[in-house]
């Protein structure tokens, strides 16, 4: 297949914006990649694996900015300081610290605080028996713990929250238009972060910020500049991404319910159920670009130099190939390796968080709100997004027993 020949990804298109995962398996019937506006987009499990594990690949950083006429200033250089647009050893190097204070142990001691806070919320919940549950959950759930996690002060957490929603208006292609409000956000995200610094520089705290700075290699620390664009990336990168997973897990069990029923009965799968949500209907269906640094060959195709491609995951999640009845929601399916937290040198870091969020809300969820059902228009951010989901979800439901 040459890339004239590859069938076409509309990504703008009614069809995808509907219905992504029908369009992208009918495209990966016809081939393992496809041409899409942005560049020949990866469909299947295995090209897609290999795309994102590819030293010759680097993410975009600031070339989207570029191609919108900013090319300098605030906004180049914060996206640049951000984690995931960094490369080679400089990547390394921050991936290397950070990871010293964000570890799997950190993430497992802060469970039972995660599942405090999912018991709190659902008994709130549970007893209206309505709710818009991104307002009554999804948010304040996923908001809450990234703010204690990180060691955002509880009063500010809606205040940052603005600000990186703001930010993450950076990731998009209207950019110019947005300009003044993306810079208002991070001038004030930088002086609360910047303050907040000089408070566990004199007070640490059991939190990440205070390991984050306490985070040493052989005399290396992160500096200051590298410290505020860590908190920066975390806040945008965690909540979203997260409080948009538990919303499609929703819309999911909604349309499964002997799903739903299973795991209210069988709360020992909550790590299965987690996982499958993750794969079937991921927050994040496109993944995150990668320009070709050099030419590339993946299974037998060689894309040249500067090549834009993009290892669309939520496809890759649904190939028959590795994936048996793929298109089936089934917690209780044997567990392979889906894609959605990406991999390779930039796999998230947070996954382990944001597992352990699904892990304990979903099970209780569905202890606690039996036969949930749609209660009205849901509002959807479109798949074209790099994170979408639904950001209003009416639902109705009987009040369950408690576990
Ligand atoms: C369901 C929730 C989440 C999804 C679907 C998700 C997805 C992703 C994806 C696709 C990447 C890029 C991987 C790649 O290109 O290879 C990524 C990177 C990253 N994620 Fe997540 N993420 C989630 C939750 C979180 C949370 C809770 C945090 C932090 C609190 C987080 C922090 C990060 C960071 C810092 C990176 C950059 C890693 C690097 O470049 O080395 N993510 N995530």
């Amino acid at each position: 297949m040459t890339l004239s020949s590859a069938p076409v990804l509309d990504l703008y298109g009614e069809d995808f914006r509907a219905r992504p995962h029908e369009v992208l398996g009918s495209l990966r019937e016809q081939g393992w990649y496809a041409q899409s506006p942005i560049g020949p987009a990866v469909l299947r499990y295995e090209p897609v694996q290999a795309l994102l594990g590819l030293r010759q690949l680097r993410t975009p950083g600031a070339d989207f900015l570029a191609l919108q006429g900013i090319t300098e200033g605030l906004l180049v250089d914060t996206m640049r300081s951000f984690l995931l647009n960094s490369d080679g050893d400089v990547h390394q190097r921050l991936r290397r610290l950070v990871s010293k204070a964000f570890t799997v142990r950190r993430v497992e001691d802060f469970r039972p605080t995660v599942r405090a806070h999912a018991d709190e919320l659902i008994a709130a919940m549970a007893a209206t028996g309505e709710a818009d549950f991104v307002a009554a959950f999804a948010e304040p759930f996923t908001l809450r713990i990234l703010c204690e996690f990180v060691g955002i002060p509880e009063g500010m957490s809606l205040e940052v929250k603005r600000w990186a929603e703001d930010i993450g208006l950076m990731f998009g292609l209207s950019v110019t238009e947005h300009a003044p409000r993306i810079e208002a956000a991070l001038l004030n995200l930088h002086r609360f972060i910047d303050d907040l610094i000089e408070a566990r520089r004199r007070e640490p705290r059991d939190d990440l910020l205070s390991a984050l700075m306490a985070a040493e290699e052989s005399g290396d620390l992160l500096s200051d500049a590298e410290l505020r664009a860590m908190v920066i990336t975390m806040l945008s990168a965690g909540q979203g991404t997260t409080q948009h997973q538990l919303g499609h897990a929703m819309v999911a069990f909604m349309a499964h319910p002997d799903q739903w029923q299973l795991l209210a009965d069988r709360p020992d799968l909550a790590v299965n159920a987690a996982e499958e949500v993750v794969r079937y209907c991921p927050s994040s269906v496109l993944g995150v670009p990668r320009i070709a640094k050099v030419d590339v060959e993946l299974q037998g195709t060689v894309f040249a130099a500067g090549t834009c491609l993009l290892p669309i995951t939520g496809s890759a999640n649904r190939d028959s190939d590795v994936f048996e009845n793929a298109d089936a929601f089934d917690i209780g399916r044997k567990r392979t390796a889906q894609l959605t937290f990406g991999g390779g040198a930039h796999y998230c870091l947070g996954a382990a968080l944001a597992r352990v969020q699904l892990q304990e809300a979903l099970p209780r969820l569905a202890a606690s709100l039996r036969k949930p059902v749609p209660a009205g228009e849901a509002d959807w951010l479109p798949p074209t997004e790099a994170v979408y989901g639904p950001t209003r979800l009416p639902i109705a439901f009987q009040q369950g027993s408690s576990q």
